[in-house]
């Protein structure tokens, strides 16, 4: 099955620099935003760097995405979703409903427009917000790459 194993890899990819990627907005660029003296520099500069990566982000979730969904239907392995046992397969599927409603429905329809609002009136509370947001979506992330890769390989708790 070298599809399989080619899709594999490309998930793997995918993944790298998705979840790569918020780790380092996370535990590396918000931290410094926050820091930075004056509040107005801190949302445009935060804005900036987010825009750029969400765009490529768009491209990683579409890839895992559907590497995923070949991969379920090459192995025959719908009926997983059925079995709790494999409540990493759910919680692959969660991860990347997430990001995917975040990146291609909130943030284009509303929540860019929010965020700019609720800086305008508080930009510590807006920044601290994402922070907040996004140190939960790291750890599920996280959680789930390490319980996926376990699963894969036959150990299921
Ligand atoms: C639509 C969403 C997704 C689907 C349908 C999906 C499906 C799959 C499938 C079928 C496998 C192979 C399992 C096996 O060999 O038994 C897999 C592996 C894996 N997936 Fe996903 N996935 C999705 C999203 C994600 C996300 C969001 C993450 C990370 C947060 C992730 C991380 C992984 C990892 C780490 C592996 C293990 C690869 C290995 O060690 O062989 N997947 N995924």
């Amino acid at each position: 099955m070298l599809d399989v194993t080619i899709a594999r890899a490309l998930h793997i990819l995918a993944i790298v620099h998705w979840i790569g990627g918020v780790f380092m907005v996370t535990a590396v660029i918000l931290p410094a935003v926050a820091r930075l003296e004056e509040p107005k520099k801190r949302i445009t500069l935060f804005e900036k760097v987010e825009a750029r990566f969400a765009t490529q982000a768009m491209i990683s979730v579409t890839l895992a995405g559907v590497t995923g969904f070949y991969m379920t239907h090459r192995l025959d392995a719908w009926d997983r979703f059925l079995d709790l046992g494999y409540w990493w397969m759910h919680a692959m599927v969660l991860v990347w409903a997430v990001f995917t409603v975040v990146l291609f429905v909130a943030e284009p329809l509303f929540l860019h427009a929010w965020f700019l609002r609720k800086a305008q009136s508080s930009p510590d509370g807006a920044i601290a917000l994402v922070q907040r947001f996004h140190w939960v979506l790291l750890s599920v992330s996280l959680v789930t790459i390490g319980a996926a890769v376990l699963g894969a390989h036959g150990i299921l708790f």
